[in-house]
């Protein structure tokens, strides 16, 4: 028997995560320490929430002094961690929460871990979650590697890129069994609707602008949630302790590309005349430091551990744009309140 600690099991990612492990390895014992950010949702969680290997606890990263009371009292013996800021424009706004909570936070996990464990780690696991935005912008040509030197570029990445470092520093001092994945831009349900896609959908459910910044000319890898946290479940089981493995979809679009498809594909499920939603394509102010292209390479993963992508991008935007269209509850909580002045502040200025 397993007992895993997630970090950030409330979020998009986490969530998906957690579902895969609750569902899927029904002897693990689950529990998920989330801080319930904006970004957190126990709503996310609603159909396992009472299933007997899973537990929630609400609770705070950098807080060293509650994760030692819960490594004592649950005695977790394998951490997956995804607790962290994770939207590049408010880093830009806000990068000391992005310290915090990614740098700090992760710290703080890596001592308690490494303190609990009592340096015997026989059967233990500490598995980071991490992002190709620590590899830095791909100007031409190219693919990002595993040994690809690290480049952030904004204060998100950075802050990722810092608790990177500190998970290979704790392999290499302490000899704490460490593994990280590096994915690629995900999509799917229960993403927070400040990431492009989710907001893109949520705008022209309302005819609202849909803000392209810049020229729209820059390029993202997307990978569908499911098959991320597929790929963390093959990673987690099947992984060699002290390795990097990059997950990605081979599945490069330039945002206006990925935004007139999304358009037309909107206009179908919503029954309105074909070109409609494109009309609401606004180009704004660029983000400052706009990474232009991200591309991963994932041939690692596909030949050492077998992953490979279950759906193709198609079927993967349908999904996710049927079940934005089917979930308006969940819309609308999570849009009311906070959202629409964080909304305000960042597109009208
Ligand atoms: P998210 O913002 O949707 O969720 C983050 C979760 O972490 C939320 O539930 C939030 O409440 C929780 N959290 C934040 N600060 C916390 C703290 N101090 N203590 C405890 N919990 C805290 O993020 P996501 O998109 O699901 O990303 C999850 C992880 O995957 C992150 O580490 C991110 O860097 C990484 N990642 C994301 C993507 C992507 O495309 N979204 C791609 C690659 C890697
Ligand atoms: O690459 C992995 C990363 O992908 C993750 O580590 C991050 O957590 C995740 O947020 C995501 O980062 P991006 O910055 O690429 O995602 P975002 O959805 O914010 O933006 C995608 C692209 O769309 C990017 O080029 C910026 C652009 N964009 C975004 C928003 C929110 C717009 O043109 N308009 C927008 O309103």
């Amino acid at each position: 028997m397993k007992r895993i600690l997630i970090t950030g099991g409330a979020g998009f990612i986490g969530s998906h995560v957690v579902r895969l492990f609750v569902n899927q390895y029904p002897d693990y014992q689950i529990f998920n320490l989330d801080k319930l950010t904006y970004a957190g949702n126990l709503e996310n969680l609603e159909d396992i929430q009472s299933l007997k290997n899973y537990t929630f606890i609400k609770g705070d990263i950098t807080d060293q002094g509650l994760l030692e009371k819960l490594f004592n009292e649950y005695q977790f013996d394998r951490v997956i961690h995804l607790a962290a800021e994770s939207h590049v424009d408010r880093s830009i706004t806000d990068p000391l929460a992005f310290v915090n909570t990614n740098i700090v936070g992760t710290v703080n996990l890596l001592n308690t871990a490494v303190a609990a464990w009592s340096n015997d780690f026989k059967n233990k696991l500490f598995y980071h979650i991490s992002t190709d935005e620590v590899y830095g912008s791909l100007e031409g040509e190219g693919f990002f590697l595993e040994d690809t030197p690290y480049d952030p570029q904004s204060p998100y990445s950075a802050s990722k890129a810092g608790s990177d470092h500190f998970v290979r520093a704790y392999a290499n001092t302490y000899k704490l069994p460490v593994v990280i994945s590096n994915c690629s831009n995900n999509y799917g349900p229960n993403q927070f609707p400040e990431k492009l896609l989710p907001l893109c959908i949520n705008n022209i459910k309302q005819n609202k602008p849909l803000p392209v910044y810049g020229k729209g000319e820059n390029i993202r890898d997307w990978l569908f949630v499911i098959d991320h946290a597929r790929a963390i479940d093959t990673i987690f089981h099947k992984g060699k302790v002290g390795q990097t493995y990059n997950i990605g979809g081979f599945n490069e679009w330039k945002n206006i590309d990925i935004v007139k498809l999304l358009c037309d594909l909107m206009d179908k499920k919503l029954g309105r005349t074909e070109g409609t939603s494109r009309k609401l394509i606004t180009f704004v102010k660029d983000r400052a430091g706009h990474d232009l292209r991200y591309a991963i390479d994932a041939s690692k993963l596909k030949s050492e551990l077998g992953w490979t992508p279950s759906l193709q991008f198609e079927e993967g935007l349908e999904k996710t744009v049927d079940w934005y269209i089917n979930n308006n509850e969940w819309l609308d909580h999570v849009t009311s309140g906070q959202y629409q002045k964080y909304y305000a502040k960042q597109y009208t200025s």
